[in-house]
């Protein structure tokens, strides 16, 4: 009698352990070693940006290659424009296994590898190979190792380029002219502090919002790189530009590791080979795109573009300074030494 009580009493719950158990082994619910030849896997991959940008091009390419690498056998599915994911949600997708690949702004990750701020210091290295180095050496390795933790394996670091300041009130040239504006900036401790220091108001939104938001009026400006300023259009709806090449825009592709752990060890090589010549690839195209997206601009005549010239550059970086102090204090001189600096 009291055996079959308890049995009654125990039994949902000793049929609930194997599920919870399983769940939490495998929260992605298809188990790639069961997949035969056949059959597809599915990579989906979600960006922000437009598809005519150095990152949408390369995603597609990625796909592309893979798909003629495996024979069909990966499918990667590209999302641009923020259609299934904005900026601030891409990370719990990418974590709860609803995409399996990003590519968010270093800034968007700030919060997770504070390190990854000092790529927001505002002149931090006068050319894109600058940053390129450190992301092939040490600090590049540790921030790999940093998104590890995060469940995040880094297959890419990829170029959007150098960001530049544009408004609706005043041509810029100094680092107060932005003074009492409210300005646009990704999420990041750092950038936050630029444009304090500034006396500006800083505004955190997704990028999805921007153009509207400059639109309508409710924010002065923005600062952002040349294709993206291009695809989203700010510069039909925005007087003035700043060709300044104050802050980089860089990304770090990454891929749910629970996903690629799961994936058999060829195809895993495919897609890690295959980055790496993406990788180059967008690198060049980011310049290339900047250069003509720039002149798309310039041709439609609807925006004053000022440039920044070497000795403005100086009085700027000198501005900047206690950036820099903080910064170093925050991270260490060992970490500014391994930078550069
Ligand atoms: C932004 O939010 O301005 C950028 O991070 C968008 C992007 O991904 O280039």
């Amino acid at each position: 009698m009291w055996h079959r009580i308890f049995l009654l009493l125990a039994l949902p719950a000793l049929l609930l352990v194997p599920s919870c158990s399983l769940q939490t082994l495998h929260p992605i619910p298809i188990d790639y070693e069961q997949v035969s030849d056949h059959e597809k896997i599915v990579i989906r991959f979600s960006h922000v940006v437009g598809e005519d940008t150095p990152k949408g091009q390369a995603a597609r390419l990625f796909a592309k290659l893979m798909k003629e690498r495996t024979n069909g056998k990966v499918e990667v599915q590209v999302f641009s424009n923020s259609s299934l994911y904005t900026d601030s949600e891409e990370l719990d997708a990418l974590s709860k296994g609803h995409v399996q690949i990003i590519a968010p702004a270093l800034s968007k990750l700030t919060h997770l590898v504070p390190e990854l701020g000092a790529f927001d210091l505002p002149f931090l290295f006068s050319s894109l190979e600058g940053y390129h180095q450190v992301f092939a050496g040490p600090i590049g390795k540790d921030i790999s190792e940093s998104l590890e933790e995060w469940e995040m394996v880094v297959l890419g670091f990829w170029d959007s380029g150098f960001k530049q300041f544009t408004n609706n009130l005043r041509p810029v040239r100094r680092p107060l002219d932005l003074a009492g504006t409210t300005i646009r900036i990704m999420p990041s401790a750092v950038l936050d502090e630029q444009f304090n220091l500034m006396q500006v108001n800083p505004v955190q939104m997704n990028f999805d919002d921007v153009y509207r938001a400059l639109e309508q009026g409710w924010i002065h400006g923005q600062e952002n790189t040349v294709s993206n300023i291009y695809t989203k259009r700010y510069h039909t709806v925005q007087k003035y530009m700043t060709i300044s090449d104050h802050g980089y825009l860089g990304y770090v592709v990454v891929i749910n590791k629970r996903f690629l752990q799961q994936l058999p060890e060829d195809v895993q090589n495919v897609i890690k080979k295959t980055m790496e010549e993406v990788s180059d690839w967008e690198r060049k195209q980011a310049v290339k795109l900047e250069q003509e997206k720039l002149k798309e601009i310039y041709n439609c005549r609807c925006i004053e573009i000022e440039r920044l010239t070497e000795q403005d550059k100086v009085i700027w970086k000198e501005f900047y300074k206690p950036l820099y102090e903080k910064m170093e204090q925050q991270l260490g001189r060992s970490f500014f030494r391994e930078l550069g600096l």
